[in-house]
């Protein structure tokens, strides 16, 4: 038995926030954003729009596109690090929503890995047979969570949501996942405040926001995200020269050609959006695969690599016959 993607769906916020305009917000340019991470827009959330929200549109349009309906659905996952509030998570918000009942529902704060954890999560339940159609999720409202005043890092980052349903199949869909973490890096990246911890720097005003060593985490992630291909394509028995299509997180255009060169992989061969998205953090891997879904480039039978690396660190991949 395997799990095998039947649908993709993705949301977007409709506000679109162009490099132009961040230079207005802080001292930055266009330039300077677009050579250093290839980021020249990013969609932001509005007040009427939240996780659980983009989260339920993005479900709803993947399930649209695999035929079936919340009856169907029997594990729910979202990949999130900007729930709308601590309890209920947001993947019962999102069974409420769609009106879905009587199933596992939870979120998971990977940070950028969240999709990915949720996506090896859910294909280990269908290969038990616990589960036959899962919603996996990623999904953020990192605009919320960013200081504004930072141009170290509120230029990075953008919202959104993107989903898969995964069915029990007896054909190969995915092949293999990995999941890895290191806690000694915990400070190269975070939101250091939280419920135990207290956020009276937050009230206070002081240090508010992700705080990111971006040339360390940089390095890291390069390094890391290399091991990992090769990690994955062992654990398969895969060469890399069956990939279609590389689906990388999106945080910067420099991180994903080294990915794509690890591989010899031509670009071509490459979902690249963080042009349009920004970093969307765990909603990145799913709103990418949507898009080249929905515009024809990824299509049934072809073999695909996903690869994620976030705060934590954490990260992770699938190889998988789409
Ligand atoms: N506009 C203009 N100048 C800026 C800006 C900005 N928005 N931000 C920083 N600078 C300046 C800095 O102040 C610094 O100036 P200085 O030399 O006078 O001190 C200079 O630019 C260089 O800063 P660096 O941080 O060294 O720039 P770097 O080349 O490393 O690029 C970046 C920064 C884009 C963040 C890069 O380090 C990066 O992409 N890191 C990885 C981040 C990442 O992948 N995060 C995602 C993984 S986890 C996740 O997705 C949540």
């Amino acid at each position: 038995m395997y799990s095998r993607i039947a649908g993709t769906g993705s949301y977007l916020p409709d506000r679109v926030v162009t490099n132009a305009e961040m230079e207005t917000m802080v001292e930055t340019t266009d330039e300077w954003i677009r050579s250093r991470t290839g980021i020249e827009r990013r969609h932001l959330a509005s007040a009427h729009e939240s996780t659980s929200q983009m989260s339920a549109e993005a479900a709803r349009r993947a399930m649209e596109m695999a035929g079936v309906t919340a009856d169907d659905i029997d594990f729910v996952v979202v990949g999130t690090c900007t729930p709308d509030i601590l309890f209920p998570n947001v993947a019962t918000m999102v069974q409420d929503r769609l009106g879905i009942h009587d199933c596992p529902a939870f979120s998971l704060e990977t940070a950028c890995s969240g999709f990915v954890y949720g996506l090896s999560i859910a294909d280990k339940y269908i290969r038990l047979g616990e589960a036959k159609c899962a919603l996996v999720i990623g999904a953020e409202t990192l605009s919320r969570i960013v200081d504004w005043t930072d141009r170290t890092t509120c230029v990075l980052f953008g919202d959104g949501a993107g989903a898969v349903v995964l069915k029990a199949s007896e054909e190969p869909g995915i092949l293999t996942t990995i999941l890895s973490a290191d806690g000694k890096y915990g400070d190269l990246l975070s939101f250091p405040m939280g419920p135990s911890r207290g956020f009276d720097a937050l009230r206070a005003g002081a240090a508010g926001g992700i705080q990111m060593k971006g040339a360390e985490v940089f390095k890291v992630a390069v390094n890391t995200l290399s091991r990992l291909v090769d990690q994955t394509l062992d654990k398969a028995g895969v060469d890399k020269s069956a990939i279609d299509w590389l689906v990388p997180h999106q945080a910067n255009l420099r991180i994903i050609q080294a990915a794509a060169k690890k591989l010899d992989l031509p670009m071509e061969q490459v979902v690249v959006t963080v042009q349009e998205h920004g970093n969307t953090s765990a909603a990145s891997i799913p709103l990418a695969l949507d898009v080249a879904v929905r515009d024809g480039r990824i299509k049934p039978g072809q073999t695909l690599l996903l690869e994620t690396f976030g705060g934590g660190f954490t990260w992770g991949s699938a190889l998988l016959k789409f």
